[in-house]
């Protein structure tokens, strides 16, 4: 999903009202090689962007699952003010475009955007996506990073050990060392919610 040309990322109006801090973000780079349509990435942005980000509505069909992270730097040093943008499937194994943004359907409407507190912590409420019907595609929560001062990547999506669909080869195809590690394996809570971890490396595998 990631095929186009880089380019200087396309800006709205909103975005510009909102935040000069992220209409400057939106200005910046991409980095690390091709991205289609990375410009949506900040379609939709809110003009306060959460520490902790619900996608989609607490009604969502699913089961419940949280995504926690800490974004360093290659030092090891907590990154505070990155922006993550994840989106991802449905229950189903669908993008679903009713209730998306007009400029980003094909990343449907289960999309959020988390800003890392001054312990470089972010969160997402989500629920646990499906793989694409009819496919092999294991289950994934697509990433990008909004990193101000340099640029915007995506990084390795989000994928599960416990997914029945994920082979060896599926694994490595989702593993390119991008923004650290992105297999992790879910565990439920008290609750009986999924709780799993993406810790994210700034530029790693990014090459620039
Ligand atoms: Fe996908």
């Amino acid at each position: 999903m990631h095929m186009t040309a880089p380019r200087i990322l396309t800006l709205t109006l909103a975005l510009l009202a909102a935040d000069p801090a992220l209409a400057r973000a939106a200005r910046e780079p991409v980095l690390g090689g091709p991205c289609e349509h990375c410009d949506w990435v900040f379609e939709g942005i809110p003009a306060r962007v959460p520490n902790v980000a619900r996608i989609g509505t607490s009604n969502e069909p699913g089961e419940p699952m949280r995504i926690d992270g800490v974004v360093r730097d290659a030092e090891g040093a907590p990154a505070i003010g990155v922006i993550v943008y994840a989106y991802h499937t449905d229950a189903s194994g669908h993008y679903p475009s009713r209730g998306a943004h007009p400029a980003a359907r094909r990343h449907g409407r289960l999309r959020g955007w988390a800003r890392t507190d001054a312990q470089g912590r972010y969160a997402f409420l989500t629920i646990r996506p499906a793989g694409y019907p009819g496919t092999d595609i294991p289950q994934h929560v697509h990433l990008h990073v909004i990193e101000p001062g340099h640029g915007t990547y995506w990084i390795d999506d989000l994928i599960f050990t416990d997914d029945p669909r994920l082979t060896e080869a599926q694994r490595r195809s989702h593993e390119q060392g991008r923004g650290g590690i992105g297999t992790a394996t879910p565990v439920r809570d008290a609750s009986g919610h999924w709780r799993v971890r993406r810790d994210i490396v700034l530029r790693a595998g990014i090459g620039s």
